[in-house]
């Protein structure tokens, strides 16, 4: 086989999908529950995005930030509106990783400092500054000397703010930490975080590649308990599936920016700009974020049953903490027609399906979990 043995793969090969549902090549049927690795935000092939993409193709399939095109200055200013008061400025790039790591870079050459802290169980991506404020020892191990200076601070430990000194860069957290099995700081340890960046001169990244566009019933975390950081990364589903990462940032971050300071080819591609486009007026317009947020408190209620303690996190974005070993139970679950996910702990399966996803699948589920 030509492709590289790195992914551990989910049992079948699938050939297409249709808003929460995809089809293998033996026509079997299966629930996403996992949507696409928390990319499919609208679902698979949503007409809207079918067209947004055709439409675009037919115009300009590509041209790099070399030029000017309507179709990024609008994506930036509607992505922007989308975001909580305070990030009006926006630099498009492809993944979560190159979002985290032109974020950190920034904070480094805006601060003139170097230390990096970030929290245990976080996962910010494999580039290299990305996977030093990454915290698995098992990802970083080979490339430690590489790896930039980072302080791993334990998110239930509140004296660890005190470790962000006046040598550090930035803090980067996710708001809810999805791959550690669906872990939320607490709304003053994220506060406190905040007040320690302010009296030390950091920056607060937060890492919203999971968290945002609508996922938690809300645009972004950002904001919530009046934490508002002063860069948001994002990527995953944002142009549902065409590849596309952004920092948003604070004016004072922005205007800082000069020209030549970040750059890519591919990022803010006319392709990915247009499907963001369809994304934020579909989130808009079919009311995606009210129903994430009716789909995670659904599944408070449907899904405490058979091996399930403890449903965790909220929206579109939950882990299930189990009596024993998830990915026993994703095994189960795939025969049984449900795709979800595992994480880094072992107890915890992680549901992150499309917003749009209709509350049968939650029965359907609970279902087979009380089987
Ligand atoms: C919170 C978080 N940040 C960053 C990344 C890295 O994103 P990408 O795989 O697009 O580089 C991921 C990927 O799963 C993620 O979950």
């Amino acid at each position: 086989m030509a492709l590289v043995d790195t992914y551990p793969q989910f049992p079948f090969t699938l050939v297409s999908g249709e808003g929460a549902r995809v089809r293998d090549d033996q026509g079997r049927e299966y629930w996403d529950l996992y949507g696409g690795h928390a990319v499919a935000l609208l679902g698979h092939a949503h007409p809207r995005v079918t067209q947004a993409l055709q439409e675009q193709a037919e115009q300009l399939t590509f041209y790099s930030n070399a030029t000017r095109l309507h179709v990024r200055t609008q994506a930036a200013e509607r992505l922007a509106a989308f975001a909580p008061h305070g990030l009006p400025r926006v630099f498009f790039c492809n993944s979560g990783a190159e979002a985290n790591e032109n974020a950190l870079k920034l904070a480094v050459q805006q601060t003139g400092r170097i230390r990096i802290a970030a929290l245990e169980g976080g996962f910010h991506g494999r580039t290299l500054l990305a996977l030093s404020a990454s915290s698995s020892e098992k990802l970083r191990q080979p490339y430690l000397p590489l790896l930039g200076p980072v302080r791993h601070l334990h998110p239930q430990q509140m004296s660890d703010v005190d470790q962000i000194d006046e040598e550090t860069a930035a803090v980067i957290v996710e708001p809810i930490q999805s791959m550690a099995g669906v872990v939320e700081p607490s709304s003053a340890f994220l506060w406190a975080l905040r007040r320690r960046c302010d009296a030390v001169g950091a920056l607060l990244i937060y890492d919203e590649v999971q968290t945002g566009m609508g996922r938690l019933g809300r645009p972004f975390a950002a904001g919530e308990h009046d934490v508002l950081p002063d860069m948001v990364t994002l990527a995953k589903g944002m142009a549902n599936g065409v590849p596309m990462g952004a920092v948003l940032m604070t004016e004072s971050v922005g205007e800082r920016v000069r020209t030549g300071d970040l750059g890519t080819t591919f990022g803010g591609g006319p392709l990915a700009c247009s499907v963001l486009l369809a994304v934020l007026d579909t989130i808009a317009d079919e009311n995606l974020m009210e129903r994430a947020a009716e789909f995670g408190t659904n599944a408070r209620d449907l899904l405490k049953v058979g091996p399930v303690r403890q449903v965790l996190g909220r929206g579109c974005l939950l882990g299930l903490r189990l009596d024993g070993d998830a990915a026993q139970l994703q095994r189960r679950l795939f025969e049984r027609g449900f795709i979800t996910g595992t994480s880094s702990d072992p107890c915890v399966l992680r549901i992150l399906p499309p917003l749009n996803t209709p509350t049968d699948a939650l029965h359907a589920l609970s279902a087979a979990l009380c089987e």
